[in-house]
C-alpha cells in the first residue's frame, strides 16, 4: 500500500513578530537573524488561539481540498509538543472541533520530527490493513514555551499548523522510511513542564548537518535511489544554512529544496505539513514525483522518508 495525500491544509496566526520587533526585546538585530537563520518573521497566536483551533482550522481545509468530510476517517493523528493542556490531548480536542466522529485520536510527541512519525504511523497502519484513511495533524504554539529573553532561542520559533489527509491506494511503490532517536544528546534541546525552551545552539545545528543527510542517504539506499532521482526535499525549517549545508552535503541542487522559513521561523512539527500545503497549492508538485520529507529536532529524534506522489 502507498500513502496518497488526498489534501492539505494550513493555518497560520494573524498576529506577526518581525526581526524589528524582536530588536526591542533583546539585544540583537534584523541582519544578524536573516544572516544566521534565513528568518524574517514569525507568527505568533493570540490568546483565543491554541494549538487545537489552528489544529482543527488546518485540518478542515485539508479535508476540503480532499473533497471528504471527517466521516471519511480511520484514525485522527497530532503532532505537538507545545499543547497547553496535559488532558485531554489535542487530537480528541481537534476531533471534537471536527464533530460527528468517535474514530481512535491520539497525540505523538517526537519535536520536530512529529510529521515524519505521524507518516511512518500511517504507513503501517495502512500496510496492516487496519485503516484506510488518517488525518495527520502538526500543530504547534512555540510562542508559548519560548524565553522571549532569550536571544539564542526566541528568534527561531513561531506557531502554527498543517496537516494531511492521507489514504491507503494499491500502487507498486510504497513509502520508504527511517527514524531514529538517539536519548543520550536529550539535554541539547529541553523544556520542562513548568519552563521555557533551553537549546544548546550549535550542538543542535552540528546534530542536524550531520544527521539529517545520512538518514536521507539511508532511506535513498533503501529505495535504491540516488539524489538525482528525487524532486523534491521537504525539510524540517529550523535554520536556512542548516538546509544549505545538507544540499551541499547530498551534493543536490538547493532549489529542490523549498523555503518558507523567512516567513515562518521554526514551527517545529508543523513546519513540515504548512510547507508541503504552501507547495501543494502553488502546484508545484505533479504525480510520480518522488519527495524526500525529513525531520530533526529535541530527543534528539530524526527521521526521513521517501513518498511517491499519487
Ligand atoms: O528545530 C530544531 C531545533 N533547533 C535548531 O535546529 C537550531 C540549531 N541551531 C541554530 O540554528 C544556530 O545555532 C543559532 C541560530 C541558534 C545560533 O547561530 P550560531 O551561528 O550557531 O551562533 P552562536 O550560538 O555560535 O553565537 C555566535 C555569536 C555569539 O556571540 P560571541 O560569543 O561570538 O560574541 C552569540 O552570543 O552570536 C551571538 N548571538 C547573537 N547575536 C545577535 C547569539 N544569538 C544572537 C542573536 N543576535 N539573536
Amino acid at each position: 500500500m502507498n500513502i496518497k495525500i488526498c489534501g492539505t491544509g494550513s493555518a497560520l496566526p494573524e498576529k506577526v513578530i518581525t526581526n524589528k520587533d524582536l530588536e526591542k526585546m533583546v539585544d540583537t538585530e534584523d541582519s544578524w537573524i536573516v544572516d544566521r537563520t534565513g528568518i524574517s518573521q514569525r507568527h505568533v497566536a493570540s490568546d483565543e488561539e491554541n494549538v487545537a483551533s489552528l489544529g482543527t482550522l488546518a485540518a478542515k481545509r485539508a479535508l476540503e481540498m480532499s473533497n471528504m468530510t471527517i466521516a471519511d476517517i480511520d484514525m485522527i493523528l497530532v503532532a505537538t509538543c507545545s499543547d497547553d493542556d496535559r488532558l485531554p490531548n489535542c487530537a480528541c480536542m481537534i476531533q471534537k472541533g471536527l464533530g460527528g466522529t468517535t474514530v481512535p485520536a491520539f497525540d505523538i510527541n517526537s519535536a520536530c520530527t512529529g510529521f515524519l512519525t505521524a507518516l511512518t504511523i500511517t504507513d503501517a497502519y495502512f500496510n496492516s490493513g487496519m485503516y484506510k484513511r488518517i488525518l495527520v495533524v502538526g500543530t504547534e504554539t512555540l510562542s508559548r514555551i519560548v524565553d522571549y529573553t532569550d536571544r539564542g532561542t526566541c528568534i527561531l520559533f513561531g506557531d502554527g499548523a498543517g496537516a494531511a489527509v492521507l489514504e491507503a491506494v494499491e500502487s507498486d511503490t510504497r513509502m520508504v522510511s527511517s527514524l531514529f532517536a538517539n536519548g543520550e544528546k536529550g539535554d541539547a534541546l529541553t523544556c520542562t513542564a513548568a519552563g521555557k525552551v533551553l537549546m544548546d545552539g550549535q550542538g543542535v545545528y552540528k546534530f542536524a548537518t550531520r544527521c539529517v543527510p545520512q538518514v536521507i542517504n539511508d532511506v535513498l539506499s533503501k529505495a535504491a535511489l540516488t539524489t538525482d532521482d528525487i524532486d523534491l526535499f521537504v525539510l524540517h525549517q529550523a535554520n536556512k544554512r542548516i538546509i544549505d549545508s545538507i544540499a551541499r552535503t547530498l551534493k543536490s541542487d538547493i532549489n529542490k529544496f523549498p523555503m518558507n522559513i523567512a516567513n515562518v521561523g521554526n514551527m517545529s512539527s508543523a513546519s513540515i505539513p504548512v510547507l508541503l500545503d504552501e507547495i501543494n497549492r502553488k502546484k508545484l508538485i505533479k504525480k510520480g514525483d518522488k519527495i524526500v520529507l525529513s525531520g530533526f529536532g529535541a530527543g534528539l529524534t530524526y527521521g526521513a522518508c521517501i513518498i511517491t506522489w499519487e
